[in-house]
């Protein structure tokens, strides 16, 4: 099938490049010249493990090419993906500027038949709003798509090849027959529905889930409390299959582009409708207080934290990753440069956005030996496998006191007490 991809940010690449894979011709377009330019040349705009091999291999084979002409992108295309950003708007509620242009941008150059469909995460509403916009537009009735994406950002393409399932949301059977047909060697079950229960399924999916991690947050921070240990206790719940054991990974709150975005964007969307989604409001402010444990613990330990020296490893939300929206190192070093401590982070990739974000008010280093030299104390703050497997008996002696703050639990128990003199404080679990 001929596809084009209208953005080119982490839904609409990794889309993109995993349906070029799969042996459709695709089309990405981005307004951002110079991101095209480098994706011509067969450089991926973000760190995401696997992307730029199957980039590479199916610009070479010609399925893939980029191109910031929506005439040359859309003309001919059976199906159009909009994959823009939606980003959070000032009240909470999502803005949908992008979206609206794209729109505008395709709408000269849609034919008989063509299909659109909305990949980009919009509220309840939005496909009837944009089929709207496109109609008036063009003069010619739209095939609308609702489709959202659930991969996540360090599995993008692992989650696109691998989807749990595909939602199809339709008022036009053929348009929908047509994704499905699109999807098809991918071997994914598909859920098909109306727009407005697809549009929800995407907020209520990522909103269930910061839920989730929110409630074993509070679950961990009550272990502590009574004296137990939050992932025995993740462990016993999540083998109840009506659990399930993925996302109870208690640690220092949840980050990122969409979980932060979309709890919020739910709860707008509940607002306007006059319902009250309390618990969300809960699901927010668990996810505030929990970004500032580690402080408060490293707090309670020196009594103040004036003139320490904070090693921090690990800067963006997540690993594998180099994005450091709404990471909770931002409140971390923030937290902590206020407190008067003397800040010094290491990141395998994200120094360069860190720097975009937190700014010069911490000093970034290029290992984890100088994090740790002299260090008063260690914050783990993402979880990335290198931080996993260090040698904490020779990294220790380097540290004035030999004392790590684990906000993600990743290191292990038992290496830590093989280490004598470490001090050890994990999130929901005694500190060793
Ligand atoms: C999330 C969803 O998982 C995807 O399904 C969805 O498609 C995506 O948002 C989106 O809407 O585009 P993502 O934000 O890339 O994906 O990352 P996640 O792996 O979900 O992690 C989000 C945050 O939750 C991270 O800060 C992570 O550290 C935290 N987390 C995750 C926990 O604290 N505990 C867990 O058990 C799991």
């Amino acid at each position: 099938m001929k596809i084009a991809v209208l953005g080119t940010g982490y839904v609409g690449l990794s889309t993109g490049v995993c349906l070029s894979e799969i042996g459709h011709q695709v089309t990405c377009i981005d307004i951002d010249d110079q991101k095209i330019s480098r994706l011509q040349q067969g450089i991926s705009p973000i760190y995401e493990p696997g992307l730029e091999t199957l980039l590479v291999k199916n610009t070479g084979a010609g399925r893939l090419i980029f191109t910031t002409s929506h005439k040359d992108g859309v003309e001919g295309a059976e199906i159009i993906i909009i994959a823009v950003g939606t980003p959070q708007r000032p009240d909470g509620g999502a803005d949908l500027s992008y979206l609206e242009q794209a729109a505008k941008d395709i709408s000269g150059h849609i034919e008989k038949g063509t299909i659109v469909v909305i990949k980009s995460t919009v509220p309840v509403g939005t496909n009837e709003y944009i089929k709207k916009i496109i109609e008036e537009k063009c003069n010619k009735e739209v095939m609308m798509v609702s489709n959202p994406e659930f991969l996540r950002q360090g599995s993008a393409i692992h989650d696109t090849m691998n989807a749990d399932r595909i939602i199809i949301g339709f008022e036009n059977k053929e348009a929908a027959e047509k994704v499905q047909e699109m999807y098809r060697p991918l071997q994914v079950p598909v859920i098909f529905t109306g727009f407005r229960s697809s549009e929800m399924i995407k907020y209520a999916s990522n909103a269930f889930l910061a839920t989730k991690i929110s409630f074993i947050n509070e679950i961990a921070n009550l272990c502590e409390a009574v004296g137990a240990d939050v992932e025995d206790v993740a462990k016993g719940m999540g083998k109840d299959k009506r659990i399930g054991e993925a996302f109870l990974q208690a640690g220092i709150g949840y980050g990122g582009s969409c979980f932060p975005k979309d709890v919020k964007a739910l709860l707008h969307t509940a607002g306007r409708y006059g319902v009250n989604f309390s618990m969300l409001k809960e699901t927010i402010s668990i996810n505030d207080f929990q970004k500032e444990v580690l402080v408060k613990k490293a707090i309670k330990r020196f009594g103040e934290l004036k003139g320490k020296k904070i090693g921090i490893l690990g800067l963006p939300f997540k690993p594998e990753t180099d994005d450091m929206r709404e990471a909770p190192s931002i409140n971390i070093a923030q937290s902590l440069t206020n407190l008067g401590a003397e800040v010094v982070a290491y990141d395998p990739v994200g120094t360069e956005q860190a720097k975009k974000i937190i700014g010069d008010t911490i000093q970034y280093v290029s290992s984890v030996f100088d994090a740790v030299l002299g260090a008063d104390a260690l914050f783990i703050v993402t979880e990335w496998k290198e931080f996993t497997q260090l040698d904490l008996a020779s990294l220790m002696k380097k540290m004035k006191y030999p004392i790590i703050f684990d906000g993600r639990n990743c290191l292990e128990e038992d290496r830590i007490r093989q280490c004598e003199k470490i001090e050890y404080y994990p999130i929901g679990k005694q500190s060793i």
